[in-house]
């Protein structure tokens, strides 16, 4: 049998990426092409009252300077599916620094770099907010709240009782900094118009919906605008939707009649693209002296940008974590001169893990328990927000192995009970959590009558392993080798998918390839047993396996065909048939959740405070897992993440003007080879029948989720100095132990 999911797969993908065959968007090549280059704000806030680009307009090779001055009539785009609903060149005012005012097109790229600074602009300046506890003071913004779509205010039970009932309070406020989305490939696009078609090469996480969105921008039919994203060097979110670049260099593609490409700097992409909102998160947890959480309270304080509601979600995993009867979240939203932030990477509960496992660490050391211990007296066997079933959830398991693995039982939970020299050695560790989602997906298998089996979908690879995965679920539905399959996306000529974001792709492609693979095998099948010149005609259905490319008799393994011998005696080239990830009614009772406990130690420098994280042990329950190896990489490439938010991450706003300071990977600090201990990941088998028609999780997110409190927790063991404020830089635990 061609038992492939699950199975340690290279990348099908592998070889053309290093060997340059993949073609990343700016890399696409197009004749008569032409280059865009923004033009943004210095300023914060204010307004434009001298604009000057007649020096650009007739410097060498340039074809157009476009700008609130002369821009061409088109529909202001929308916040969902475009990243933020500031309207684009549309007057002279200015929220934040970076905002797009322009975009100039030139025959090369250095003529547009050149002209682009003969620009001459002038402001009238005033004090931007950038300050989020300003912000906050200025006017919450209660209502708010994340396009409607996230509950300002949840609650259970009576927190006054719970308050009433605890004989131990933790009362603290964690924060977290903004930070910026830094995939390996900047944000790129390539407008290539035909009279009123346009093909649109665009670094997208969602081809369909930026089909969608750049069709209404220019009114023009979603049929006539395609959008190709075949190879990505990551997203992450800041990919997720459609930013105001993407649309200026379409128009500028319609003004100068000729293909234009646009790519964004590294500095650009900390002003356009969106960032993970700073958060201040008070949180309250009540216990009796036995460990069981009688109260939890947690209000998060974040930002968004003067013209939308995005709010970084911090409370939502809060909410069904732990089975506390009394709870109590909240938000507040405050606005600074940004742009509006957007999802990164586990957005919610990758900061709000951080603080709800920071608070339950300290709370264990109140009551003197042992932290897998509390979290296991408050284990909740059902979602406590709804009272609904698990669809599977094997958190006991992840803690259990992870201890074992890292050496739990060895630890001496007093702070500062282990050293090595100048070192400090600290343990800790946390929870994860993230929803398994599945979205509708549709997925195209067209078996060829030469052998060769074409899997479509308009979903993305984000550097995760979509080709390799997709093609594992064809292959083993249809047994047939990985070499048949060919599986082809990011283009929106294929069926559609949707964002591939939330963690969501293996289990939404994944199950629509998989209902796809099932009815052309079907259909394939039929066709042999009604067939009177088929060796397994009037066979039953239930007597053929599918395997070496063969229908097979189960019993008789001799006796069978190939679906080419089927194809090719009924005259056919080939066949067509989609499926789809629609999910059954009755799973809509469970809620599904993927887990995982996470255990670092960490050596902290006793006169420096440097932080370095020497192992870390992460077990996760994410139900079926695809292929082991791509999973791992993407399991350490989210605790790598985890890394970096915990000690290093923050993006830094100059609070008087506004300005990004550390707008490069030279200053915005991010791990590196040195940074990364051994990552060791495992995966707790879970069969989940409810979760979807694959049994799939998602884990691209859950990886990420807490890390930081670990890592935090482990530097309070060494250290005896808890840190509620990310990242730990050297500075915060400077002379920690002198
Ligand atoms: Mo992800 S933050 O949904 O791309």
């Amino acid at each position: 049998m061609n038992k492939v999911i699950g199975k340690p797969i290279n990348r099908v993908d592998g070889k053309l990426k290093v060997t340059g065959g993949a073609n990343y968007t700016a890399d696409i090549p197009i004749e008569n092409l032409t280059y865009g280059v923004l033009i943004e704000s210095t300023i914060a806030k204010g307004k434009i009252t001298k604009l000057e680009t007649t020096p650009a307009e007739t410097a060498p090779g340039v074809l157009a300077v476009i700008t609130h001055h002369n821009v061409p009539k088109f529909n202001q785009i929308k916040f969902f599916p475009g990243g933020q609903s500031l309207p684009i060149l549309h007057d002279e005012n200015i929220y934040y620094q970076g905002q797009h005012i322009g975009i100039v097109v030139a025959e090369t790229l250095e003529q547009a770099q050149y002209a682009a600074t003969l620009i001459k602009v002038e402001y009238e300046i005033e004090q931007p907010t950038i300050d989020i506890d300003k912000a906050l003071q200025q006017g919450d913004k209660p209502d708010r709240i994340f396009m409607g779509m996230l509950p300002a205010h949840s609650f259970r039970g009576d927190i006054n009782y719970g308050r009433s009932q605890a004989e131990v309070l933790v009362e603290q406020t964690y924060s977290t900094p903004m930070e910026n989305h830094n995939p390996i490939e900047p944000s790129a696009t390539l407008a290539v118009w035909s009279d009123d078609r346009l093909t649109l090469y665009d670094t997208t996480q969602g081809v369909s919906s930026t089909q969608e969105a750049i069709a209404k921008v220019f009114d023009i039919p979603p049929e006539n605008v395609r959008v190709i994203s075949q190879f990505l060097g990551g997203g992450f979110g800041c990919k997720a939707l459609v930013w105001s670049h993407t649309i200026l260099t379409t128009l500028a593609a319609r003004y100068v009649q000729r293909p234009v490409k646009l790519a964004l700097t590294r500095a650009q992409m900390y002003t356009s693209v969106g960032y993970r909102a700073p958060t201040r998160q008070h949180l309250t947890l009540g216990a009796t002296q036995d460990g069981k959480l009688t109260l939890i309270k947690h209000i998060g304080e974040t930002i968004t940008s003067p013209f939308d509601e995005f709010a970084e979600p911090v409370t939502m995993a809060t909410n069904m974590m732990y089975a506390c009867p009394n709870l109590d979240t909240n938000y507040h939203l405050g606005i600074i001169n940004a742009g509006t932030p957007t999802f990164m990477r586990a957005p919610g509960e990758a900061p709000g893990i951080f603080a709800l496992e920071s608070a339950m660490d300290e709370l264990s050391y109140a009551l003197e328990l042992d932290p897998i211990e509390l979290r296991l007296r408050n284990h909740a066997d059902v979602n406590p927000a709804t009272g609904n079933p698990w669809s599977s959830k094997s958190l006991k398991e992840c803690y259990q192995q992870g201890a074992e693995i890292f050496g739990w039982k060895h630890r001496n939970p007093k702070p500062g009970s282990m050293s090595n020299g100048d070192r400090l050695i600290g343990w800790g560790m946390a929870s994860a959590t993230f929803p398994a989602n599945t979205w509708a997906a549709t997925a195209k298998v067209t078996i060829y009558n030469s052998g060769k089996i074409l899997v479509e979908s308009a979903t993305h690879d984000l550097g995760t392993g979509t080709y390799t995965v997709m093609t594992q679920v064809a292959a083993e539905v249809l047994g047939v080798s990985l070499e048949q399959v060919e599986f082809k996306l990011g283009d929106t000529n294929l069926p559609k998918a949707p964002i591939t974001g939330n963690s969501t792709t293996a289990s939404s492609v994944g199950s629509a390839v998989q209902a796809a693979a099932m009815n052309a095998r079907n259909k394939i099948l039929e066709m042999a047993i009604s067939d009177s010149d088929s060796p397994l005609y009037q066979a039953k259905p239930e007597e053929i396996i599918f395997d070496s490319g063969k229908l097979l008799l189960q019993n008789h393994p001799t006796v069978g065909e190939s679906y080419q011998e089927i194809l090719i005696r009924h005259g056919r080239e080939n066949i067509e048939v989609v499926g789809n990830s629609a999910s059954k009614q009755e799973q809509q009772e469970y809620a599904k959740y993927s887990f995982g406990a996470v255990f670092v130690e960490v050596r902290v420098d006793r006169l420096l405070g440097e932080v370095r994280v020497a192992r870390c042990v992460g077990v996760y329950g994410a139900g079926r897992i695809l292929n082991a190896k791509t999973a791992r990489s993407q399991m350490i490439g989210g605790i790598t993440w985890g890394i970096g938010m915990a000690l290093m991450e923050h993006t830094v706003m100059s609070p008087h003007y506004g300005r990004i300071l550390n707008h490069n990977l030279s200053d915005y600090l991010i791990p590196v080879q040195l940074d990364v201990p051994d990552i060791q990941v495992q995966f707790v088998e879970e069969e989940d029948p409810y979760v979807n028609a694959l049994g799939t999780k998602g884990i691209g997110e859950l990886s990420v989720v807490g890390v930081a409190a670990a890592i935090a927790n482990a530097v309070y063991h060494a250290t005896g100095k808890r840190i509620r404020d990310l990242p730990i830089t050297p500075d915060k635990l400077l002379g920690v132990a002198e």
